[in-house]
């Protein structure tokens, strides 16, 4: 049996463990011990206390992190990390000023990241997640979601998941999987959506439920990509065969995303940048997660989200990072810890919560991950010496972290 004390830990941060996603006040209240030990055994926590307080069996291995504290491993409840091809060309056009519009004209956008998927093999497409994931577990993440939709055929859809299938047998971070075939309609079912629909239908998701490849169901729901009530039809088509909803909702309009997650019982409706009272009001009466990724937002020159008008509201709050390359080339979570304070106001304890145990509830893995409490899995940040719990999100982009614990284990 590996055991590990550490000890002297300036602040050991997210000591709860609720039962439900944090929301309205509650958010703020993150909950920590100062001057604290902990002691890791077999990958999990066995327990922490404060220092005047030691246990008397201390185990033989022991770290003295003397100014450092200790955070639960970011839960990144929202990616679309496999991709063939990085999007940079797009970025220069938008700077010479296309639009959207523009830029799909071109061939450009998720077609584009279609186009580049159905030519990659599987094995080219996982060494290139594969580096991915290796990125964001050193940047703190330690628990993620992984999105299909890069595929729109039912070839390469089902060689996506494949793909997130060995990332998940292979990552020592647990792995989430999200069908996300409406992601976009394909060139050749623009001016037939109904037979696109019936393709997600009749032969993706009977195929996906038969490999057991994903968790998860998600649609696009936006003007010009899929209505409300497609959203709907395909939700419940995914929800035969058990996957729960994480939808797209409100990001480029009041699409009515937000409104349907809610009626379907979504798991979580995620962007949100684009809310009126209607939608927030229907999210705080639900049980459903707002997740809102302001990285993205950021990328588009779009107004962050309202985030804290969604908490004042009583919304459950999650930050992730929609790391794609067209709309959010970063995997950093700190960085959007960050962009949250600066950009939407939410205080660096919201942020924090949204970015750990609320990540970990909208994609169901909080028993395990998200917070510090004995039993739960010992996936860590060390922090370097810092001043204070602010000095995070405040120092942005400057690496904070130390090393990463996975499972036990520093990476
Ligand atoms: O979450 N909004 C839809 N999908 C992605 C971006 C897709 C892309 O441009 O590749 C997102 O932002
Ligand atoms: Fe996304």
């Amino acid at each position: 049996m590996s055991s590990i004390l550490l000890r002297n830990i300036k602040l050991l941060v997210n000591t709860a463990n609720p039962q439900s996603a944090l929301r309205g006040t509650a958010l703020a209240e993150l909950q920590s011990l100062e001057n604290a030990w902990l002691i890791v055994e077999d990958g999990r926590i066995a327990g922490f206390g404060s220092s005047d307080q030691l246990p008397a069996a201390l185990p033989a291995s022991t770290i003295d992190v003397t100014g450092k504290m200790l955070l639960p491993a970011w839960c990144d409840s929202h990616t679309h990390l496999v991709f063939a091809a990085s999007r940079e060309e797009e970025y220069v056009d938008k700077i010479k000023g296309l639009s959207y519009s523009d830029i799909a004209a071109k061939g450009g956008g998720i077609l584009n990241s279609a186009k580049k998927l159905n030519a990659a093999s599987e094995d080219e497409l996982f060494g290139l997640a594969w580096q991915r994931l290796q990125e964001i577990m050193q940047m703190g993440t330690g628990a993620v979601e992984i999105k299909s939709g890069y595929g729109l055929t039912p070839d390469s859809e089902l060689k996506m998941l494949r793909v997130i299938r060995k990332l998940k047998e292979k990552s020592p971070i647990p792995v989430k999987a999200t069908f996300l075939g409406a992601h976009t309609y394909p060139q050749e079912f623009r001016e037939n959506h109904e037979g696109y629909i019936s393709q997600i239908i009749q032969e993706m998701l009977p195929a996906i439920a038969d490999g057991k490849l994903a968790d998860y169901i998600d649609v696009f729901c936006e003007q010009n990509f899929f209505s409300p009530e497609e959203t709907e039809r395909i939700c419940l088509a995914g929800m035969q065969y058990g996957l729960k909803p994480k939808i797209h909702a409100n990001q480029l309009s009041l699409s009515g995303g937000t409104e349907t997650g809610v009626k379907l019982g979504a798991i979580s409706v995620d962007h949100l940048e684009t809310m009126d009272d209607h939608a927030i009001n229907t999210l705080a009466a639900s049980s459903t997660i707002g997740t809102l990724l302001p990285t993205a937002a950021f990328f588009l020159r779009m107004p962050f989200q309202p985030a804290r008008k969604l908490i004042d509201s009583g919304c459950a709050i999650a930050l992730a990072t929609d790391y794609n390359p067209g709309s959010s080339p970063s995997g950093n979570m700190n960085l959007v810890v960050s962009m949250a304070c600066t950009g939407m106001k939410m205080l660096p304890e919201e942020a924090i919560n949204a970015a750990t145990i609320n990540g970990a509830f909208a994609m169901e893995l909080d028993k395990d991950y998200g917070s510090i409490a004995v039993g739960k899995k010992a996936n860590f940040i060390l922090t370097k010496p810092v001043p204070s719990l602010a000095y995070l999100p405040y120092a942005f982009g400057q690496s904070q972290i130390e090393k990463v614990m996975i499972s036990g284990e520093w990476i």
